[in-house]
């Protein structure tokens, strides 16, 4: 049996004649940058994560920047993210001409470690960046109460958690705004790249608009220097038809989380943690997260069994060639850079089948019994 990590080709199977007649209208309107289904879909997800404004943008970095740019960030600014994140949440920040000042990750959520947050505060600090890791909201009230105390703008980075919830609520419309990314493999993904930006704030929703379109609201009439950062037409349409599916695919994938630990529970002679769910949060699990001491042998064997996996993230943000004008070095954040040497992320998509489940668990439990001598070892 082979396990792919995501099998997106099985996911098109399963809606195929919705998602050919939504690409058909845009052929047929040849409205094929923004228009008529890139609006549907912007007002439908706008509707769905529960913000009154949603711009559809080229892609999750897209939607980074400019929300920076657009909350008025910039030059001279400082921009508090975790180091545990994919490059990109640091990289919108660079870009929008801000700079990003790193934070360790929480040993159990995997996400920003809160209580480490007032201490990177600077007097140019005016913005937190919190990333709902992996599908999981961060900790976002004490975030959020850090953030009141010193006039902190919150830009939620949930490029990884369509759908999830924060003690009730979702995510992406708690702080100022919120980033998504509709990259092919995310939870809610389009044919090519994509991303949004949800906010409640209209002025905000005002400046994304211009900045996503040559800071244009008239054709030919330019008000500001922008970007060609615009969601294309078929990306709209795949994104409205996959949309109506997104909350049962998350059920989907959080009934394969569950499944996996009732599976992988302790297993003999492996320093293997679980991922936790945490009290405040409702995990949609974009990715299941393992922690293994023997990870890059057991990464290996699994590839062998015909098992793909996946490490999110092997490089620390901080510890990145690109960032090296910043100055950090190697321990600076000793769980984010722990977690980077042991992280492996298990196949995990809404149409895995039980027996490609039980395969991997099986496959992991395996390794463990055959190889205690290198997993001793680590
Ligand atoms: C946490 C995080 N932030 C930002 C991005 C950037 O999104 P995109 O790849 O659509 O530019 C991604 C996606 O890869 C991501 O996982």
């Amino acid at each position: 049996m082979t396990v792919p990590f995501v099998d997106l080709q099985a996911q098109y199977r399963a809606i195929r004649s919705e998602v050919d007649a939504a690409i058909q209208r845009v052929l047929d309107n040849a409205t094929f940058v923004l228009g008529r289904e890139v609006e549907a879909f912007e007002e439908a997800f706008a509707e769905y994560v529960g913000a009154k404004f949603c711009i559809g943008l080229a892609s999750g970095t897209a939607a980074i920047q400019l929300a920076a740019m657009a909350c008025g960030l910039g030059a001279g600014d400082e921009v508090i993210v975790p180091a545990n994140s994919f490059f990109a949440t640091a990289e919108g920040v660079s870009t929008a001409g801000a700079t990003p000042v790193f934070v360790d990750a929480d040993p159990v959520s995997y996400t920003i470690d809160v209580a480490k947050i007032e201490a990177a505060k600077g007097p140019r600090t005016r913005a937190i960046m919190p990333v709902h890791l992996y599908g999981q909201a961060a900790d976002l009230d004490p975030i959020l109460r850090v953030a009141a105390r010193h006039h902190l703008i919150v830009i939620e980075d949930a490029a990884q958690a369509h759908g999830s919830l924060y003690k009730g609520r979702r995510v992406g419309c708690l702080g100022h705004a919120g980033c998504f990314s509709f990259y092919p493999g995310k939870n809610l993904g389009a044919y090519g790249e994509g991303g949004a930006v949800v906010t409640n704030d209209e002025e905000v929703a005002r400046r994304i608009r211009l900045l996503r379109d040559h800071g244009s609201e008239r054709k030919y009439h330019h008000e500001i220097i922008g970007y060609n950062f615009r969601l294309e037409g078929i990306q709209g349409a795949v994104l409205g038809v996959k949309l109506k599916h997104l909350d049962r695919w998350n059920d989907l994938r959080r009934a394969h989380a569950a499944r996996y630990s009732e599976l992988l529970g302790p297993v003999e002679g492996m320093d293997l943690a679980l991922p936790r769910e945490m009290p405040y949060a409702h995990h949609v699990y974009h990715l299941y997260v393992v922690q293994l001491a023997a990870r890059d042998p057991v990464q290996r064997l699994l590839s062998e069994a015909g098992i793909q996996t996946g490490i999110h993230y092997p490089v620390p943000i901080h510890l990145q060639p690109a960032y090296a004008s910043l100055g950090y070095k190697a321990g600076d954040f000793p769980e984010t850079e722990r977690q980077a040497g042991r992280v492996l992320s298990l196949p995990m998509f809404p149409e895995m089948t039980d027996e490609q489940l039980a395969y991997v668990a099986e496959t992991i439990r395996r390794i463990s019994a055959g190889h205690q001598s290198f997993v001793a070892r680590g």
